[in-house]
């Protein structure tokens, strides 16, 4: 390990070869359990540390940022960093690093994957040929709806979004889009389309944005599909919106909370597909997002800037 090594907290072990690389470098310890440090346990290593590799299941906030006297950079292993109170960094001077572009292709491929997954309903056709059920082919078995030639309306049209409007061109489908900057109207988007795919970040303005009025604008017909972060669905108004027949279906890769619990009143309702936050999960994109964590994480150390930063930090802390 070189001269200058600094104390580095990874929070889970991450795929392939990248953590070798900071390990070369620093003095790296990974928490080597499957589910995430308690929330008393990363406070209780706060104090000593210079450099953060966190998921998506950390909370980074200001209490745990303000307990991190020596801390120099956080590097957030996902292209979302609403785990991470930005802001409190930003006013230490500590760089945030996120790992946008890398899965973009992935979670677009997932989003198209739960289109098809819920309108062609191949959970409930799995589920009956496993249990024995499927006697011979019939004209009416578990009949669903075309992705081709659908309206699809996708919200938030980011790298993410605008690659779904792409992949969505081979469907002939129609994509309608909303977001900041422009698209349709939100209220047109939820009244003419037959699938919705959510492509928000998570902030204070897209917390909630599929809520109960935004539900019964939907066509009843229509599939609500949600990749993006599970906050931005009302899970108490969707509950009731597919209990009631509201909507069609949903099909969802994130969830609030997240996990569901055992028992969780949404996964009792009908005309569910839930996977568990599995946008980026292939082999490549998760290797190529532990790389591009680590050289954030080693330009923060360094005291550069980061190659994928969240954050503007006026006053950098210096090598
Ligand atoms: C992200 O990166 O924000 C995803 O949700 C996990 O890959």
């Amino acid at each position: 390990m070189l001269a200058g090594a600094m104390k580095v907290f990874v929070t889970r072990r991450l795929p392939g070869g990248a953590l070798d690389r900071l390990a070369a470098d620093h003095d790296v310890e990974v928490w080597p359990e499957r589910l995430p440090p308690p929330r008393a346990e990363l406070l209780a290593r706060a104090a000593g540390l210079e450099g953060l590799l966190s998921l998506l299941t950390d909370q980074v906030d200001a209490e745990l940022i303000e307990a991190a006297p020596r801390l120099r950079a956080i590097s957030n292993y996902a292209v979302g960093v609403d785990n991470v109170d930005v802001e409190a960094a930003t006013a230490r001077g500590i760089p945030v690093g996120n790992t946008p572009g890398v899965l973009t292709d992935t979670t677009a491929d997932l989003a198209l994957a739960l289109m098809l997954g819920i309108g062609r309903r191949l959970v409930e056709g799995d589920a009956c040929v496993r249990r024995g059920e499927w006697r011979t082919w019939e004209p009416s078995l578990l009949l669903g709806r075309d992705l081709h030639e659908a309206t699809v309306g996708i919200v938030g049209f980011g790298r993410i979004g605008q690659t779904v409007a792409r992949r969505l061109e081979g469907f002939d489908c129609t994509a309608l889009h909303t977001s900041r900057s422009g698209g349709v109207p939100f209220e047109e988007l939820l009244e003419r389309s037959d699938f919705i795919s959510v492509h928000t970040p998570l902030t204070p303005e897209t917390r909630g944005l599929i809520g109960a009025e935004a539900l019964r604008r939907m066509k009843t017909t229509a599939y609500l599909v949600n990749t993006a972060r599970g906050p931005v669905v009302d899970t108490a108004a969707l509950t009731r919106a597919l209990h009631d027949g509201e909507i069609a279906g949903a099909a969802l890769d994130v969830t609030d909370p997240e996990p569901l619990p055992a028992g969780h009143p949404l996964l009792g309702t009908p005309n569910l597909l839930v996977l568990p936050h599995l946008g980026s999960a292939t082999h490549a994109t998760r290797e190529r997002m532990a790389d591009m964590a680590v050289d954030n994480l080693l330009a923060g150390l360094r005291g550069e800037r980061m190659p994928h930063q969240a954050n503007e930090v006026l006053t950098p802390r210096g090598p």
